[in-house]
């Protein structure tokens, strides 16, 4: 099977599936001699951690990601770097009753048709837990991008049509370190009538879905801040471009809006462009309808994204389906499932937005004669 690697020069590729003894993932690329342990990888690997919440599967993972190599006396090596993430509370036994069955909304009846056979166990290599590996990859890139003052935070924004204020969160214009330590949770203390309602709104609704055996939809708001102009190039390399593969590979990725995004298609040109303005000297722009990414490469501005997932396909309402064998029948699924996605999924959204920056800074080192110089010859 292709297509489980991802990036050009800063490059993952991803294994296991969901049942498997572990999952985990090899970083190659990644520059020597920046320090990275295992802890710098546990806040990340915590905020998608199962079993956490309301707006959690109440499926319970360690997720201690262990670094195999790449590493040496607390500094990367250059050399690949093996991360690895055991299952250790994957009930398989869950899954027997949709062996023979294609789950609505969910890759089974792809999977099965091309590939000719499939892991049913939790979705297997489909499922979201793959996503634990893209994020012990992410939380490397992001030590990468800290080193080089960016500041890259995602954070669960709306529950269906429930926008949930940012709070302590980044989308304001400078993400902070707790902005990144929040980012992904539902705000909980706050000013008067603002997430507390917001809150409010969202536990009523997740009961009532409860109550109707169903799911719901929900967004991720990412910023970064601290780009530098000129990530990305202007034709297939475009950052706009790189960014909306990364989100779309993520599952239940339904949609994406940079700064204005699909809004832009309803404006003015009048309204859209962003002025540009000199600051102490330095060009700047007046506003960031571009949401931080002119021509395919970044303006120096907030990097703005909005991240669209669809509702969890596996619900415990009743729904028409058809047999491996080619039978119709129907299907309730009473498994451990996430019944908001956004909320462990924004932490992974953050994850492949690393991963796309951090190569676009190594892609981007060789724009310049002048830049090869600097390496080479000083
Ligand atoms: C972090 C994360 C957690 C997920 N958890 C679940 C889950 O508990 N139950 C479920 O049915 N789908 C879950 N999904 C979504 C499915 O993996 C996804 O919808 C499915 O593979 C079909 O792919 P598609 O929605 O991209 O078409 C999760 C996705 C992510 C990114």
């Amino acid at each position: 099977m292709a297509g489980s690697s991802f990036g050009t020069i800063f490059r993952v590729t991803t294994f296991g599936e969901s049942h498997g003894p572990a999952l985990g993932c090899i970083v190659d690329g990644c520059p020597a001699g920046l320090p990275l342990s295992e802890e710098d990888l546990r806040p990340m690997m915590a905020r998608r951690r199962p079993g956490q919440g309301a707006l959690s599967t109440p499926r319970k993972e360690a997720d201690e990601a262990r670094i195999l190599s790449g590493v040496f006396e607390g500094k990367t090596t250059g050399t690949p770097i093996c991360i690895l993430i055991e299952n250790t509370n994957a009930r398989s036994g869950d899954y027997d009753h949709l062996r023979e069955v294609y789950r609505p909304g969910h890759a089974d009846y792809c999977f099965a048709t091309k590939y000719g056979l499939r892991d049913h166990r939790g979705g297997g290599r489909s499922s979201g837990r793959e996503t634990a590996a893209r994020v012990a990859a992410g939380a490397v890139a992001q030590v990468l991008l800290k080193r080089l003052g960016i500041r890259c935070a995602a954070r669960l924004s709306a529950v269906g049509n429930i926008a949930i204020p940012a709070e302590t969160t980044a989308e304001s214009a400078t993400a902070t370190d707790a902005a990144v330590e929040n980012a992904g949770s539902l705000p909980v203390t706050t000013a008067e009538g603002s997430a507390a309602s917001a809150e409010a709104a969202v536990a009523a609704l997740l009961a009532n879905c409860r109550k109707e055996g169903d799911s719901i939809g929900s967004t991720v708001t990412l910023s970064v801040t601290g780009l530098p102009v000129g990530l990305g190039d202007p034709v297939f390399e475009k950052l706009d471009a790189n960014l909306a593969k990364a989100m779309f590979s993520i599952g239940a990725v339904k949609g994406l809006d940079i700064g204005e995004g699909r809004r832009a298609a309803l404006l003015y040109g009048s309204e859209n462009n962003d002025a540009f303005v000199l600051e102490n000297g330095q060009v700047k722009k007046a506003t960031n309808h571009s949401g931080g990414i002119l021509g395919g490469m970044s303006d120096g501005d907030e990097l703005s994204l909005k991240v669209y997932f669809k509702p969890t396909p596996s619900i415990s309402r009743a729904q028409r389906t058809v047999t491996t064998g080619g039978k119709e029948t129907e299907l309730s699924i009473h498994g451990r499932h996430d019944p908001v996605i956004g909320a462990r999924a924004a932490v992974v959204v953050e994850a492949m937005a690393a991963l796309v920056l951090a190569d676009a800074l190594l892609l981007g080192m060789g724009a310049k004669l002048e830049n090869l110089e600097k390496i080479y010859r000083e």
